[in-house]
């Protein structure tokens, strides 16, 4: 990290003159089990990563606001004035900082002076390891340091999901964003979104690790079938609050909903709502089965959970279940399944360590052959939340 925040501080120099600066990270996020079920109302259960944003920052004394991506260099630096909040299509990435701001703003947070960051990612765009939430808790933090901003994480947090959902346009439910600002090292969160309730649970995976791949299908949450799967889901809820009781599907056990579910007119509908149901008490046992030691069980609900978001959710496509079915035939993999929104994206393993290397090898070439494209892995390492870092 050193090393990156020096080279980065150099940059800075480069892009926006000399001075005093300050120097943030917020990190990615890998969800392990409890998939579309954050907008539900149900549990879920992710862990931030070592790899992240950086974010190098300082305070202006106009009210010019100028931000600037490594990612994305030949946007050059987008400049906007402080009262001039509105999403522009032209300033592409920056319309996330620039959301976290304008809700922050409107908010009441006292944020009257310009300033400027340089930013930089180490995690793979679009992958469905939440670079945009990443950005905008590292906006949050940014903020929070250059104007002493009385807020804590949790209402970053939100901030920052609002931001997400009300200035760019996406309706994603709250765990990236929780993920990220919440996250603690060798961690994952257990969350129950409608509470927002969290405990965090070690992971421990004695000789095995978490190995993330990528499947390189590019994957656009917006124009994604993502808003559909809410809407299938809220039609759902509606009939069997015909007769039930319940503000949200996270709220039913497996044997409640079967003895409800012919209340479900639209039988996709039905399939959905047995996903975020099923999904969700999946979750809760998973965490006791991985607090208990028992990494084999946590990985056979690893399984059961892609399967569901397959066949009933149907998600995940050609190219997640190709990686997926290739992680399940190889020797070594305790469990494996999508992660994130799916239609492409990541998927996450639990692999013996003594075997990854096989792993991916053997994994890498099936993918190929089935699919023609190229995977990428990585050793997932459990990292700290979104957070200024003082050299
Ligand atoms: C995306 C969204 C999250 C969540 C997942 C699916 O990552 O941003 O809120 O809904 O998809 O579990």
């Amino acid at each position: 990290m050193k090393e990156i925040l020096k080279g980065l501080k150099e940059d800075f120099k480069k892009v926006f003159g000399e001075g005093e600066v300050r120097t943030f990270f917020s990190p990615g996020r890998v969800n392990l089990i409890g998939e579309h079920t954050d907008y539900n109302g149900g549990n879920v259960f992710p862990c931030a990563l070592s790899f992240g944003t950086y974010a190098i920052a300082r305070l202006r004394d106009d009210k010019k606001v100028r931000l600037y991506s490594k990612n994305f260099e030949d946007l050059g630096i987008i400049e906007f004035d402080l009262d001039e909040l509105k999403n522009v299509k032209e300033h592409d990435w920056a319309n996330y900082p620039k959301g976290v701001l304008s809700i922050l703003k409107d908010k009441g947070y006292k944020i009257e002076k310009g300033f400027e960051i340089l930013f930089f990612g180490n995690i793979p765009n679009g992958a469905g390891l939440s670079s945009s939430a990443s950005v905008e808790l590292a906006t949050a933090v940014v903020l929070k340091g250059l104007f002493n901003l009385d807020i804590d994480m949790v209402n970053m947090v939100k901030v920052s999901q609002i931001a997400e959902n009300q200035f760019v346009g996406v309706n994603c439910g709250i765990m990236d964003q929780f993920a990220i600002g919440m996250g603690k090292k060798d961690n994952a969160i257990l969350l129950d979104c409608n509470t927002l309730e969290y405990k965090y649970a070690p992971v421990k995976l004695e000789n095995a690790k978490i190995i993330i791949a990528n499947t390189n299908k590019r994957r656009g949450l917006a124009d994604s079938k993502y808003n559909e799967r809410r809407s299938e889901c809220e039609r759902a809820l509606a009939d069997l609050q015909t007769k039930l009781d319940i503000k949200s599907l996270g709220e039913l056990t497996e044997k409640e909903f079967e003895e409800n579910k012919e209340l479900i007119k639209n039988e996709i509908d039905r399939k959905r709502a047995k996903h975020a149901v099923y999904e969700n008490q999946r979750t809760l046992r998973a965490v006791e089965k991985l607090n208990a030691g028992d990494i084999k069980g946590f990985g056979e609900l690893m399984n059961q959970s892609h399967i569901s978001l397959r066949d009933d959710y149907e998600v995940t496509g050609k190219e997640l279940d190709a990686l997926v079915e290739a992680a399940w035939e190889q020797e070594g993999t305790i469990g494996a399944r999508m992660t994130g929104a799916g239609f492409g994206g990541c998927t996450v393993s639990i692999v013996e360590s003594n075997k990854i290397d096989e792993f991916i090898k053997n994994v890498g070439e099936k993918y190929f052959e089935k699919t023609g494209l190229k995977a990428d892995f990585y050793i997932a390492e459990i990292g700290d939340g979104a957070r200024e870092i003082v050299e």
